[in-house]
Formats: C-alpha cells, structure tokens, sequence
C-alpha cells in the first residue's frame, strides 16, 4: 500500500516534469533545459516502476528477482546506447536517430500489448473487451510505428537507396491493411482474447509488414513528415498500453508524445503547402519535371565581392538552409555576421518553418555556433524587412526562397510560404552549382536581375568572405 501511494505521486510528478518540459521546448531560450526537465520526468516513472516490486502478488514472487535483474539489465544496455551514440551523433544524422528511437517506443508498445495477448488467461474469467481492444490497437499501431520508423531510418541513413513503388501499390498495402484489422478485430471480438498463439503472431506478422510496405515508397526527403507521424503513432500506441496496464505516466506520456506528433506532422505539411495524404500517398520529387523556361542568366560573382558589399551595407537578412547543414558552415557564417556587426552593419537571420530537413533544423545550428537568439526571427516575424534590406544572404536554401511558390500555379511548391528575400535591393546566393534543392524545382531567384551568384561549398565560401572583410580593416 505504502509502495503504490509513492508509485502515485511519482507518476503524478513524472506526468507534470513532461508538461513542464514540453512547455521550455518552445523557446529556443529555454528548450535545452525542457529536455532536461522531461528526462527528470523519465527518470521518476522508471524508478517508480521498480517499486512495483513491493507489490506483486504472492503467486508471481517466485520470479521477481531474475525480473528485477533483467530489467535493470535491460536498462542499463538502453542508457549506454543511447548515451554513446547521443554524444557521438553528427547533426546532419539527427533525423535518422530520432527515426529510429521513435521506432523503439513504437516496438515497446507492441511488445507491451505481446505480453498481453500471449498471456493465459483464465478460462472462466470474464472478457474486458475495451481492454482488449485497446490492447490490440495499441498492438497495430506501435508494429506500424515500429517497422515503419525502421525503414525511415535505413533511407534517411542511406541504407535503402531505393523508393519501391509497384503498379498497384496502394491497393496491396489497403489489403495488406484490412488483414491486420481483421485478425485484430477476430482476437478481440471472435476469439475473446484466447486466440490461438499462431494467429497472435500472424497478426504482429502482418502489422509489421504494412509499416514496412507503407513507408518503402516514400522518398527519403519526405521521411522528416512521416517519421513525425510514426512518433504520433508511438504517442498513441503508448498511450493505449498505458491504459491497459492501468500505468497514468504511460497515459500521459502516450497522449503528450500523440497530440505533439499530430501538431507538428500538420505544421511540417502546411509549411509545405502539402496535406499528410500527400505525403503519404505521392511521389513528391517526381513532379518538378514539366517546368516553364524561365527568364534571365544566372550571374556568377566572387565571394569577396559579395563579403565587401555586405561590409558596406546598413542592413542585411540571412536566409539559410539546407546547404548550411551540409557544409556544416554555421560557425564560419557566425565569424562572419560578428565582423559585419563590428562594421556596424544591422544583421538578422530569416528561418522558414521547413528550412533545412527537421524541424529546427537551422535554429539548432545557429545555437551550436552561438549565434544570440535576439537576432533570429521567424518567417513572419521578418518576411516584411526584407524590401528595406541592402543585402539578403541566401546560404545553402533555395526551395524556400523560391517565388515561383508566389506566382507559378504549375509549381510543386505553389502556395508554399516562402522568405522574402528577392524583394531586398540585393541578393547573393552561396551555393555549389546547379543543385536543385528538395522539391526537385529550378529556382527563378536565381535568374533575377537584383541576384548574384556565389558558388562553392558554403564553409569555404565563408571562409573566402571572412578573409575579404577582415583585409579590408577598419
Ligand atoms: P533545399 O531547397 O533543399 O536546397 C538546399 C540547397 O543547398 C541545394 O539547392 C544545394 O545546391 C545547396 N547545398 C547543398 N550542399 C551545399 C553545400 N555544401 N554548400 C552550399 N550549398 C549547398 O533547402 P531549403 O531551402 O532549406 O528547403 C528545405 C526543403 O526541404 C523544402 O522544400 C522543405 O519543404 C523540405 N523539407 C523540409 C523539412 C523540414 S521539417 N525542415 C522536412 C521535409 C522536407 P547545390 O547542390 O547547388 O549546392
């Protein structure tokens, strides 16, 4: 009784480190100690749950101890896997990490409801349909999550090169789709929970293979859309275990995790201009192809000539992207902003909501760098400076600087919000070549008369400008 009053209050208290948390992961400023909040939260409901070990029944006992061991094993290989490979992960691979963590609670979740639907029961024990129910769609959507979040992460890691996509694809995975929920519904409803263990299995079986089927056909430069959707699923999936074993912290947890998936799968999409349907169900990249020829020339300059107008400007607006995370060039860019600052140049950094390819991908590598947060705006917060600019740095984007998303009602990208960025007096584009960028679209900024550009991997072409500012003195 004692161990359950305490098992209470630390859920109770877990439950509100995860809010709290959640609620310091909205600001760049206090994100880093809402992590750090919500991993206290963790830390409680899993030392709470030992506790349980005061209160298993006489009948189970026997087999507490070997339990306890294999759990705080199965705890400590978790911690130094995921402390190792937290420290040693590089920026650009934090999609695929996420992907497969995600994936994990997912597979915990259906491992959950395994143990559920394996154990006897007993014969004359009335069936708890909701339970039971709730048991199995927890069981579908964790596998989905699972198997899907392992595919996610193999594309993203560049394990899987390929999109398979077959003639009739949607079909197969709607039947693969109806199998699941067929046996779902016949464990629950048909066999009253005392399936036979065959069908158990062929059920997880099937569950894992249309995650697989329906994540193999989407491009890999979805994946960040979609890997948020499977962390949903896993929100949810937990959720309904939670609620099966009666665990509130699994409950609150699950429902947390579930409606911040949901929020942010839907912002990702829009800031795309695209619905999650979309997402899902079409080949993305393949659009581009049938585009009008656009006109102008691109204009080639030399880094130094662009770093000694910016030198000389009142104000100038960074819109970075991708390409940044790429050539890994935030610390150089920063070493550059700082000398354009000392020259008493006005500088800002404009962020697209989908620059880059997560969520916060360019705010993370701005903080890494150092760069004050009081100098880093959000699209709209911004998008009206841009017309009083001198000079608008386009450092490694190109899809959300394109205004063919204004104008081109044939573009992939219509209706996509993008940076303002042509309408400042000048505009230099720091690119390699001709790359496209992810929607597979060319870009008519690049054409206009107010844009140069300066090509060569962004580390070095800051490199390049660093030096022009720094020959110039004061
Ligand atoms: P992108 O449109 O993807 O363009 C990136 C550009 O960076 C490329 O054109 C490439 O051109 C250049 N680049 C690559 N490596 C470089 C390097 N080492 N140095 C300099 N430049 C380099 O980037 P964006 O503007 O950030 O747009 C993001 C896109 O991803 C959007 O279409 C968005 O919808 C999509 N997306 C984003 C997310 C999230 S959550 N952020 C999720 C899914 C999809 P070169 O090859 O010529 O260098």
């Amino acid at each position: 009784m004692h161990a359950q009053l305490i098992i209470d209050a630390s859920y109770i208290a877990a439950a509100f480190l995860f809010i709290y948390g959640l609620k310091r992961m909205s600001s760049p400023v206090t994100a880093r100690s809402g992590i750090v909040v919500a991993g206290v939260g963790v830390a409680v409901a899993v030392a709470a749950s030992f506790l349980y070990a005061f209160e298993v029944p006489a009948a189970v006992r026997p087999h507490l101890t070997l339990n306890l061991i294999l759990a705080a094993i199965a705890l400590a290989i978790g911690l130094i896997w995921a402390w190792i490979s937290g420290k040693r992960v590089a920026m650009t691979a934090m999609p695929q990490m996420v992907a497969i963590y995600n994936g994990l609670g997912g597979g915990a979740a259906a491992l959950i409801a395994a143990s559920e639907l394996f154990a006897p029961t007993a014969a004359g024990e009335p069936t708890q349909y909701v339970r039971l129910f709730v048991t199995v769609l927890g069981a579908l959507i964790g596998g989905v999550s699972f198997a899907g979040s392992v595919i996610a992460w193999a594309k993203l890691d560049g394990r899987i090169d390929k999109t398979w996509r077959i003639k009739g694809q949607q079909a197969l995975n709607g039947a693969v789709m109806l199998i699941a929920v067929i046996l779902g519904l016949y464990i629950v409803f048909g066999a009253h929970g005392h399936a036979p263990p065959a069908l158990t299995a062929a059920f997880f079986v099937v569950t894992l293979i249309f995650g697989v089927l329906m994540t193999m056909p989407i491009g890999g430069a979805d994946m960040p859309v979609v890997i948020s959707l499977y962390n949903a699923f896993t929100g949810l999936a937990v959720g309904a275990e939670g609620f099966v074993l009666q665990n509130p912290a699994l409950m609150i947890a699950g429902m947390v995790v579930g409606s911040a998936g949901t929020l942010l799968t839907l912002l990702m999409a829009k800031a795309m201009n695209r619905s999650v349907r979309n997402v899902l169900f079409s080949n993305f990249g393949a659009v581009g192809e049938a585009q009008s020829e656009i006109a102008g020339s691109l204009k080639p300059t030399e880094p130094a000539d662009a770093a000694v107008q910016m030198r000389y400007a009142s104000k100038v607006i960074i819109a970075p992207g991708y390409g940044l995370a790429v050539a890994q060039a935030q610390h150089k860019l920063y070493e550059f902003v700082k000398l354009l600052q000392d020259a008493g140049v006005d500088v800002k950094f404009a962020i697209h909501p989908v620059a880059g390819r997560m969520p916060g991908h360019m705010n993370v590598l701005l903080a890494e760098a150092g760069v004050p947060y009081d100098v880093i705006y959000d699209m709209e917060d911004v998008n009206g400076e841009f017309k009083e600019a001198d000079v608008a740095l386009v450092i490694g984007a190109n899809d959300t600087v394109n205004p063919a998303a204004r104008s081109n009602k044939t573009s992939p990208i219509y209706g996509m919000p993008i940076l303002n960025v042509d309408q400042a007096k000048q505009v230099y584009v720091v690119k390699r070549g001709q790359g496209k960028g992810y929607s597979g679209v060319e870009n008519e900024l690049f054409y206009r008369d107010n844009c140069n550009m300066v090509y060569g991997d962004a580390q070095k072409v800051m490199v390049q400008m660093i030096q022009a500012v720094k020959e110039l003195g004061d």
